[in-house]
């Protein structure tokens, strides 16, 4: 143990730079944003990211056995540690300063909060430990204990834990209300379920710009791989039909509920209801259905039709002549003859050659 320190004193003392207190504790808050992908402390291991521990020390990607991505390979020099400057501007736009990251992130705008992380990662020797204890308070590392995050102490049970009497299996414990009420958002095409609240077209705008453009495009045309959101009209007969909210979907509802649910992408549920109606509003915007000094509301919200809605049709299939009499599936031997290789998949051509096929498909990509 002590060899090992005195070997790593002079290089953490060479490339990490001292921490304040304050530091530490923004860039332990901000952390917070990369915990989805990525953890550090003892015994930290690769997750959707790479773990992070001795940032300062290891070369740049070269977390284990961790498979990082070929737009990472080319861009960063992995012969080195990474270089500060480097890795200011990889955290502030992750997929404007290497294009096909696997990194789905949005980046952190604020210059404090990206210094103050970086700081904060510089301190985190490679066993997980803080190199320089005494600027941060200890509890400032309890280490995200595996790959789920969950904490060890959560997964004992006291011996003399009583069955609980509830429910059939007689196992964990009733929901508490409000997490029902968290887990339970769907809002259907009838309005259904919409919380109270409402969001201007001007209000969407700056949301959007600041939380969605990065991987949706300035007007929702989509970057990269990432989906595009407005437009494709009049493309939906084509053979590389481009399926927008406007193009493409039924309903308004499922617009609200899917983007409340499920965007920004890694940082699903840190909008608000109103900033939630706004955005939505504003996709309507960039998609021509509404004018710039629209409010969506849950009141007006009904009024509010997407173009393809009629060409959703109800699966009448059960009452059809062809269909109506089997009431039960087949499931064995339902072939009269032996099944006859009619086409191959190599033929057909649905199989990728080459790696930059993945960037180009995309919207309208057979599915
Ligand atoms: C949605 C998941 C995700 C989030 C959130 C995320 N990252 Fe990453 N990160 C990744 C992935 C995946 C890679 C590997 C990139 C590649 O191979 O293209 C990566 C790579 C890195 C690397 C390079 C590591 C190395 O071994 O060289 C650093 C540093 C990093 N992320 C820091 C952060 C920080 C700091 C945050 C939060 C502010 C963050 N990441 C948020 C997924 C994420
Ligand atoms: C880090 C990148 C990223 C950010 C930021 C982001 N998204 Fe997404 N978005 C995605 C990805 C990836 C998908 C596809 C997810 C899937 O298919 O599982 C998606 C899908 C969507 C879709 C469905 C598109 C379709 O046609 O299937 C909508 C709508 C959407 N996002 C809206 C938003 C809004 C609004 C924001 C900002 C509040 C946002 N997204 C921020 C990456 C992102």
């Amino acid at each position: 143990m002590l060899t090992r320190t005195l070997l790593l004193l002079p290089v953490a003392l060479a490339t990490s730079y001292p921490v304040s207190a304050q530091d530490a504790t923004l860039g332990k808050s901000v952390f917070k944003q990369c915990q989805a992908c990525h953890v550090v402390g003892p015994g930290a291991k690769n997750m959707v990211g790479p773990q992070l521990n001795g940032l300062a020390e290891r070369n740049a990607g070269s977390a284990g056995s961790y498979g990082y991505s070929q737009a990472f390979k080319t861009k960063v020099a992995t012969d080195s540690p990474w270089d500060n400057d480097a890795l200011d501007h990889f955290l502030r736009a992750p997929m404007e300063y290497m294009p096909g990251t696997k990194m789905a992130f949005p980046g952190v705008r604020d210059d404090d909060e990206r210094t103050a992380v970086i700081a904060w990662l510089n301190n985190i020797g490679v066993n997980g430990e803080l190199i320089d204890a005494e600027a941060i308070p200890v509890a400032a590392i309890e280490p995200v204990a595996d790959s789920k995050g969950i904490q060890e102490a959560d997964l004992t049970l006291p011996e003399d834990q009583p069955i609980p009497e509830h429910g059939q299996l007689h196992l964990g414990r009733v929901a508490l209300d409000e997490e029902i009420d968290a887990w339970d958002i769907d809002v259907r095409p009838d309005g259904t379920g919409l919380p109270d609240g409402s969001g201007a077209v001007t209000h969407g705008v700056e949301i959007y710009d600041s939380q969605c453009a990065t991987c949706h495009g300035d007007f929702g045309e989509g970057k990269g791989r990432w989906p595009m959101l407005a437009g494709g009209f009049d493309t939906l007969q084509n053979e590389r039909p481009e399926k927008t909210i406007g193009s493409y979907w039924p309903y308004l509802s499922t617009v609200f509920d899917y983007v409340r649910r499920a965007m920004p992408f890694g940082h699903s549920r840190t909008m608000s209801d109103n900033d939630v109606y706004a955005v939505t509003a504003y996709l309507m915007y960039l998609n021509d259905l509404v004018d710039e000094d629209f409010t969506l509301s849950a009141e007006n919200f009904q009024s509010i039709r997407l173009p393809n809605e009629a060409n959703f049709i109800a699966d009448t299939r059960s009452e059809e002549p062809y269909y109506a009499p089997e009431t039960e599936p087949c499931m064995a031997n339902c072939m009269e003859e032996p099944a006859k290789v009619s086409m191959r998949a190599l033929v057909l051509d649905v199989t990728p050659s080459g790696e930059g096929d993945e960037e180009v498909s995309g919207a309208g990509a057979v599915d």
